[in-house]
């Protein structure tokens, strides 16, 4: 509890002065998962490697550099691509540099490739449009647009030197805890994790915390979370993210059993809706199973549908048009 308590002040600090929060993340005994045997390291540059690349050219670097601060502060496109108070780094730490904190280069050797979630082979650009989708709730830039080439550029360049097409990358994703759930799985044990490792920064209703108007902490759940069709509305995934990447600056320090009861309780919370709703959240769950079984959309919480309504957050729409099926027959 102590090292809990020297955080909580140490945010107290933040939060009156507004000073970066990286200034948090130093180690409490670290712990973070081993690279299994055989998996390959890539060391993603860095900016300062940006910067130093004399074989960029200046117009590239710039268009680089332009992607990456998309990357960073994608709240500036507050209204236009995002509609919640996500910004890529949010959920991709060590601006998507970082192993188990979902690496984004991967996707930049890897794609293209099929994709269980839509069910066609994906473009890394069309996954990029996913993340906007459904992570920062927005409607994402077109296809082909300079802002889609600035930010399919920051990923390209962060996988140089990377193998292509080889799948066996060390750190990629969040260590999966695995995707079934513990049978002893409380949303209970969960609440009382959160009040005690969470809400400090996240806040009791989970919607964060902002100064100034800027997000310095984002939100869990509410309108300015990500919506019901995330990634990260998956149970597994919030859990396995959780256990190596929060309270921050301190993974690994939550137990397995706490990750996944806090994630649970996290992911029954409301939030915009899926952009795929059908108008029925039962529906659009059976529809979209094969993702939705690892989440709580669409099942019952305190008497209610989890999911069962027409809010879409700040968002004007329900469903970007650049989310559309592909077949090649
Ligand atoms: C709310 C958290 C969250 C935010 C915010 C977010 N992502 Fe993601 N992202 C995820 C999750 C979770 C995955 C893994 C999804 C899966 O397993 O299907 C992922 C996967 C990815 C991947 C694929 C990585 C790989 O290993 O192949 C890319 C690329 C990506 N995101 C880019 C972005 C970009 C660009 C943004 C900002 C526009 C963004 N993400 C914002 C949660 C987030
Ligand atoms: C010291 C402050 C702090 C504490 C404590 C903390 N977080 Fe976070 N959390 C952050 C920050 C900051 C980010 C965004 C990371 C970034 O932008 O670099 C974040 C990001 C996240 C995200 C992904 C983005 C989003 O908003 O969905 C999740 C999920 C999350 N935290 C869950 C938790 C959980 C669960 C706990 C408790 C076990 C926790 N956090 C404790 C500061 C904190």
């Amino acid at each position: 509890m102590n090292a809990l308590k020297k955080i909580t002040i140490a945010v107290g600090t933040v939060a009156i002065t507004g000073f970066s929060v990286g200034a948090l993340a130093q180690p409490h005994g670290v712990i973070l998962p081993a690279f299994k045997e055989g998996q390959y390291v890539h060391k993603a540059p860095t900016v300062d490697d940006i910067n130093a690349d004399k074989s960029l050219h200046p117009e590239l670097r710039k268009v680089i550099l332009k992607g990456r601060d998309m990357f960073m502060d994608t709240q500036k496109y507050r209204g236009k691509y995002v509609f919640n108070d996500m910004s890529c780094k949010s959920c991709h730490m060590g601006e998507g540099r970082m192993a188990w904190s979902g690496p984004v280069w991967p996707a930049a050797t890897t794609l293209p490739d099929f994709r269980g979630k839509n069910g066609h082979v994906n473009s890394l650009e069309e996954r990029i449009v996913g993340c906007f989708s459904f992570s920062m709730n927005g409607i994402p830039p077109a296809y082909g647009s300079d802002d889609m080439l600035a930010i399919t550029s920051y990923h390209q360049y962060m996988a140089k030197g990377a193998k292509v097409y080889d799948s066996n990358i060390a750190g990629r994703g969040f260590n999966s805890l695995g995707n079934q759930m513990p049978k002893d799985i409380s949303y209970e044990k969960g609440q009382q994790v959160y009040t005690e490792n969470c809400q400090v920064c996240h806040g009791a209703d989970g919607a964060g915390k902002k100064v100034d108007g800027k997000v310095v902490f984002p939100a869990l759940w509410g309108d300015n979370s990500y919506n019901w069709g995330a990634g990260m509305i998956r149970v597994f995934t919030a859990a396995s993210f959780i256990k190596n990447n929060m309270p921050l600056g301190q993974p690994g320090r939550l137990s397995d059993k706490e990750a996944w009861d806090v994630a649970l309780y996290i992911n029954s919370q409301e939030r915009p809706q899926d952009p795929r709703y059908t108008g029925n959240a039962k529906e659009t769950r059976e529809k979209f199973l094969n993702f939705h079984k690892f989440s709580m959309y669409g099942t019952e919480r305190n008497g209610k549908i989890l999911g069962q309504h027409d809010n879409t957050g700040s968002k004007p729409i329900l469903k970007p048009e650049l989310l559309r099926p592909r077949s090649f027959e």
